[in-house]
C-alpha cells in the first residue's frame, strides 16, 4: 500500500522541543531532527513525516494554504488567527495563560481610557470589550513586559507560563483571561484526502495525551464531522 506522507508545520522554539518529546512518547521516532543546525525542513527516513519549522504565526498560514497538512501551534496564536483550518486536538503541552499585568501602582478600576500593550490585539480588545471597557491597544512584537515600566502603556495582555518574566521586570498579574495550550490543527481539504493517515497519528498521540476527546469520537463516527472550528 502506498504511504501517505504528512507534512507538519511545527512552531519553532519552546513548543518544538515539547512537541518532539510528545511524538517520541507516542512511539514516533523523531531522532532525525536532533542534529538540526539551521535546517528548517526534515523528512523522516521512512518518509512518513515531513516537518517544517516555522514561526508560530506562520503555522496557520502554511496549513490554510495546504502546504502543510497539519500544524502544531499555541491556542494563543489560534485566537488571533481563528479561520481557515480545523482545530482537532488539545495536545496539553505548552500550557500557559493569558493575563492582564502591570506595575503594582496600576489602577484597573480607573475611569480614564487605558493603553494596553500586547502582541495579541484581538485577544486584548475582545477581553476589554466584554468588560464594557474602551481601551487603546498598542501592538508590539515582543518584550511586552517593559511597556508599562517605560510608560508606553498602562498594562499589558500577554501569555504567562512560569511568571518569571513578569517577576523579573517588576510586574504582577491583575487579571487572568483564559488558559491556553498547544493545539493540533488540520487543513480542511486534507482532513478528507489524508483522513486515514491523519487519524492514525491522532491514535498514536492520544496514547499520551489521553482519551479526553468526545468531539473526536463523534467526529470519527460522523462523516459530516467538521472539526471544532
Ligand atoms: C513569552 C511571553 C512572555 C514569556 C512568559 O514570550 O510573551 O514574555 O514568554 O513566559 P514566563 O512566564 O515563563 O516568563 P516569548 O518567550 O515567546 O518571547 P517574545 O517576547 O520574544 O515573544
Amino acid at each position: 500500500m502506498k504511504l501517505t506522507q504528512l507534512t507538519i508545520a511545527l512552531t519553532k522554539g519552546r513548543l518544538e522541543k515539547k512537541t518532539l518529546s510528545l511524538f517520541e512518547q507516542a512511539g514516533i521516532d523523531v531522532s532525525f531532527m536532533q542534529d538540526k543546525q539551521r535546517k528548517l525542513i526534515f523528512t523522516s527516513p521512512d518518509q512518513r513525516f515531513k516537518f517544517l519549522l516555522v514561526k508560530a504565526a506562520d503555522v496557520t498560514t502554511y496549513v490554510r494554504h495546504g502546504v502543510a497538512d497539519i500544524g502544531i501551534v499555541g491556542k494563543d496564536v489560534l485566537m488571533e488567527h481563528p479561520f481557515g483550518y480545523y482545530e482537532m486536538l488539545d495536545l496539553k503541552i505548552g500550557v500557559c495563560k493569558f493575563s492582564v499585568a502591570s506595575t503594582k501602582n496600576y489602577q484597573p478600576d480607573d475611569y480614564k481610557r487605558k493603553r494596553i500593550a500586547t502582541k495579541y490585539p484581538t485577544v486584548a480588545s475582545e477581553h476589554f470589550r466584554k468588560k464594557g471597557e474602551d481601551v487603546e491597544i498598542i501592538k508590539i512584537e515582543g518584550s511586552v513586559e517593559i511597556a508599562p515600566v517605560l510608560g508606553l502603556a498602562d498594562a499589558i495582555v500577554d501569555i504567562v507560563e512560569t511568571g518569571t518574566t513578569l517577576k523579573e521586570n517588576g510586574l504582577e498579574i491583575f487579571e487572568d483571561i483564559c488558559s491556553v495550550s498547544a493545539r493540533l490543527i488540520v487543513n480542511k481539504a486534507m482532513l478528507k484526502r489524508k483522513r486515514q493517515a491523519i487519524f492514525q497519528l491522532f491514535d498514536e498521540l492520544e496514547t499520551v495525551i489521553g482519551g479526553d476527546r468526545n468531539e473526536m469520537a463523534e467526529g470519527r463516527n460522523n462523516r459530516n464531522f467538521k472539526g471544532t472550528k
